[in-house]
């Protein structure tokens, strides 16, 4: 399709640029953005594009958006302070996202609300949606990129990656970065090893004879509440965790100062213990029982509607009650942790492995993904029945390892497979996990299998003078 001509059939004028921004899967450390640990995904070959004219300036501008996609109304809205949203779970509003952060970003800089054009904007995606393969963050990413280019403002990426993944929480989940940081580092044949704590960026080349084939469990990942709540508890649990270690920390080591702001500071360095002893430290200051308000009320030595006031509120304000099983500290603090860690090793065997040629490393990689599987499993219990059978038949099929990718309760898996195997693996899945699936003449292999290529970030194509 030529997105310069649907554009000029939508809006009667050609595009003056097009910014592309590429979704990404997470090979290994989940849930560890939002707790300053780091991430390894890849940005994949699919994305979003957004093709993209400025319009005359009018007062208050303007920005008229549509989709090539049937179901994605047009839409439009004036750039104001603070952009209203549209309805909750309208599309529009990961386009508002986007162009808000920017907005908000510029005016503290200075600019005036009037200095900003409006335009045309034409969005055409190839990323599975409800797959957990990020195609909401691409949607902000080329929102943000191509209302950047229109108005000839430009920002740092390390800065960019930050505004806007704060900025996506202008529709209402409280996510990490990596998905907008993914998208804008992401870099061929390479995997991003992605730090926030301080932020930093390391591209790790991805040896050859290796695909990462992604898988949906057709258990669509939507952006409902109640999924969104999900998500949000565990990052009220890794809050509270941190509170509770933070206070266990200072009892027993003395300083008046805040030590551990984020599980990301639970290191050995930071906290000057030694390996064992830091393992000695988290063990003893965290029992496995899940932990009631009543518990951490006494121990923080607050009211506990001032637990839930602090800790236990959702992005928009309101306030999630305590979960009837309590909160299950113990397993969501050693699931990050360990996760960390096997990030870590993924980084160090995959250095290894470029030029090893024996694909023996590689293979240990395999086993760092289905470690981070039964962890997320386990431990912070985001997969569900359809992932555990789906990352099992991927092994049996001849990955070298498999795991869920995302934020999880559904959306895709990912699995390592030898090039050698790729052909056998996928004819194995269709028979073993897609049979009753791909029968039913709604789905075909290439709506639910995706090998994935390691893919270049966000850029801008300009088109004027063509
Ligand atoms: C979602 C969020 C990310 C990250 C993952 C889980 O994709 O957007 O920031 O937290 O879940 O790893």
């Amino acid at each position: 399709m030529n997105l310069s001509e649907r554009f000029r059939s939508v809006f009667g004028n050609p595009p003056v640029l097009i910014a592309e921004a590429p979704g990404r899967v997470n090979l290994i450390g989940e849930h560890t953005d939002y707790n300053g640990c780091p991430v390894l995904p890849m940005a994949i070959q699919y994305g979003i594009s957004a093709a993209a004219a400025p319009v005359d300036r009018q007062s208050p501008a303007v920005l008229t958006f549509a989709n090539t996609k049937d179901g994605y109304g047009r839409r439009e809205f004036a750039l104001e302070k603070e952009v209203p949203p549209f309805t909750r779970g309208d599309w529009g509003n990961y386009v508002k996202a986007g162009v808000q952060a920017v907005i908000g970003y510029f005016l503290q800089k200075g600019k005036k609300i009037d200095d900003f054009t409006g335009g045309k904007l034409l969005f055409h995606g190839t990323i599975p949606e409800a797959a957990g393969l990020s195609s909401s963050s691409a949607l902000v990413v080329a929102s943000a990129a191509a209302f950047c280019a229109l108005n000839s403002l430009e920002i740092e990426p390390e800065i960019f990656a930050g505004v806007l993944a704060e900025g996506e929480q202008y529709v209402g989940t409280r996510g990490g970065g990596m998905d907008q940081a993914a998208a804008l580092f992401g870099r061929e044949g390479h995997a991003v090893k992605i730090d926030f704590h301080p932020f930093g960026v390391e591209t790790v080349p991805l040896p050859g004879g290796y695909t990462f084939l992604t898988a949906h469990s057709l258990v669509e990942a939507p952006k409902t509440r109640e999924a969104m709540d999900r998500y949000n508890r565990r990052v009220i649990e890794c809050r509270l965790g941190t509170e509770v270690l933070d206070r266990a920390y200072r009892k027993r080591y003395g300083g008046g100062e805040k030590a551990i702001q984020l599980l990301g500071d639970v290191s050995a360095g930071h906290l000057g213990l030694s390996p064992e002893e830091l393992e000695r430290f988290v063990h003893t200051a965290l029992h496995p029982e899940p932990y009631r308000i009543a518990e951490l009320a006494a121990g923080f030595d607050l009211p506990e509607q001032e637990i839930l006031n602090r800790y236990c509120r959702r992005r928009d304000g309101t306030e999630m009650p305590e979960p009837e099983e309590g909160y299950k500290i113990y397993q969501r603090v050693y699931h990050v942790l360990s996760e960390w860690k096997r990030v870590e090793d993924s980084v160090r065997v995959m250095r290894e492995a470029d030029g090893d040629g024996s694909g023996e490393k590689m293979e240990h990689f395999g086993l760092l993904m289905n470690g981070s599987h039964a962890s997320c499993r386990d431990l912070y219990e985001i997969s569900c029945p359809e992932l555990d059978r789906l990352t099992a038949v991927l092994s049996a099929g001849g990955a070298a390892g498999a795991r869920l990718t995302g934020a999880g309760f559904g959306g895709c898996a990912v699995a390592l497979v030898p090039d050698a195997r790729l052909g056998n693996c996928i004819e194995y899945v269709k028979r073993e996990y897609y049979r009753e699936y791909l029968e039913d003449g709604e789905h075909t292999e290439e709506s639910v299998l995706f090998p994935c290529k390691p893919s270049s970030g966000a850029r801008i194509q300009r088109l004027t003078g063509r």
